[in-house]
């Protein structure tokens, strides 16, 4: 199994641009492939989970082009142009594919089974099953929860959904299927999630309307292709900014990253704790804000962490956490029990591997509480095949005294490949 040594640091410099945002890159090749004509996309992140996603529409009968960086020309065929895929498929770690193609697929001419590595099959998928089933869908899994799905493809139609989670995976499950099935299906959510399908299905003309934390999509006969620049990912930002806020004497600045607001918690969370970081620049990139950030080192204090503000800082909680361990108080997470049932759970794992590395960590059913002010001390820690808990943990080593070792770090390349390469040109 692949692991990373690091050392304590003492500063973070320079300028970096990041790869485009996972989660819109899934949206664009699927957005693209169902729409009708060529979608020329910048800025699609190279990683495994968004390549699991390009290699299930190529299956499904999509010409997608690749002319490397990030630049792809994907022909769509049209909202009923997929054919049926010879085999099973497999997209691995990724919880986004499985559950927003799940919605295009169930509303097919053909069947379907998708299938994923160990860590997704014990994910939890009756989240959408339920749902697609009110429409109409005939989807199933060996004991309706876990995958592999098998969808049987039919006609759909609409639905009023009350989700009981804030999730964007349901929502855009469901708006996906609500494109075609006739009518008007509506989804609210109990409180916001990241809009990133709405944004985008907007942005190609589809008749969507929000109320509140109500979302309304109209069943319609084509989507128009449009280009797709993706801005860099917030997420991938988030460890970048954390380690320059505890590193001492540093600055950084990142370019064009998107601050759509249902993804910039984390900012909001970090300036709370008197984090100085500055955006500047800002801009729009279809339908998707973005901008540069100035970072630099900061002290940082505690503030509460919970309620509506978790669906927007979720997958950034391991690297807060780290931050929290150097805050001035006790920090407490709360409301975030949904970080159990993501590629690992997330408060096991922070708390156990965090506290190998000393901090004053405690494990709570739905979050976590740290006492700030420890230095962390270089151990040896697992990161459970969770690419967000490997790399929140070399950011815990950067900052620790001595040497860590971060065991299981292939699956940093499920969402930022070039993750150690970047971070390595701007610390010494
Ligand atoms: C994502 C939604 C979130 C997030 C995940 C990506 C998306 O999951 O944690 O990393 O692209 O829609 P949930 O919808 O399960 O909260």
């Amino acid at each position: 199994m692949k692991n990373i040594k690091v050392k304590g640091k003492k500063i973070i410099k320079g300028k970096t641009s990041l790869p485009g945002d996972k989660s819109i890159s899934h949206r664009a090749i699927m957005l693209g492939s169902i729409a009708r004509g060529e979608t020329r996309v910048k800025g699609f992140s190279d990683c495994v989970d968004c390549r699991n996603t390009l290699n299930a529409f190529l299956k499904l009968g999509i010409e997608i082009e690749d002319h490397s960086q990030g630049e792809l020309t994907i022909h769509g065929q049209g909202l009923k142009g997929l054919t049926s895929s010879k085999e099973i498929i497999d997209v691995g770690n990724s919880g986004t594919t499985m559950r927003l193609l799940s919605g295009i697929l169930a509303a097919q001419d053909f069947s379907s089974t998708i299938t994923g590595d160990e860590y997704l099959k014990r994910r939890p998928m009756k989240r959408i099953i339920l749902p697609l089933r009110e429409m109409g869908a005939k989807i199933s899994s060996p004991d309706d929860n876990h995958p592999p799905i098998t969808i049987v493809g039919q006609k759909l139609h609409p639905t009023d959904y009350h989700s009981p989670i804030a999730s964007a995976q349901v929502k855009s499950c469901i708006l996906l299927a609500g494109l075609y099935a006739k009518g008007r299906t509506s989804l609210t959510e109990p409180a916001q999630s990241r809009d990133h399908t709405e944004r985008m299905l907007k942005y190609l003309g589809a008749p969507v309307e929000i109320k509140g934390t109500t979302i309304f999509i109209e069943g319609i006969s084509e989507l128009e292709a449009r280009p797709i620049t993706i801005p860099g990912d917030i997420s991938s930002a988030a460890f970048f900014i954390i380690v320059c806020l505890l590193l001492k004497s540093s600055e950084i600045k990142i370019k064009r990253v998107g601050i759509n607001p249902t993804r910039t918690g984390i900012i909001d969370v970090l300036k709370k704790m008197g984090a100085n970081i500055v955006i500047e620049n800002v801009n729009e990139l279809c339908g998707e804000p973005v901008a540069d950030l100035i970072v630099k080192s900061s002290t940082l204090k505690v503030t509460k962490i919970g309620g509506d503000l978790i669906p927007g800082l979720l997958d950034e909680i391991p690297v807060l956490a780290v931050a929290a361990t150097q805050a001035e108080g006790v920090t407490e997470i709360s409301d975030a029990q949904e970080l159990r049932v993501k590629e690992s759970d997330r408060i096991g794992n922070v708390v156990s591997q965090l506290s190998k590395m000393g901090a004053s960590i405690k494990e709570k059913k739905d979050g976590m509480v740290i006492s700030g002010g420890k230095r962390l001390v270089g151990s040896s820690v697992n990161s459970f095949g969770d690419h967000r808990m490997a790399m929140a943990l070399t950011i815990g080593g950067l900052i620790a005294d001595g040497e860590t070792t971060i065991n299981d770090v292939a699956c940093i390349d499920t969402s930022f490949p070039q993750f150690m390469d970047t971070l390595n040109g701007m610390v010494e």
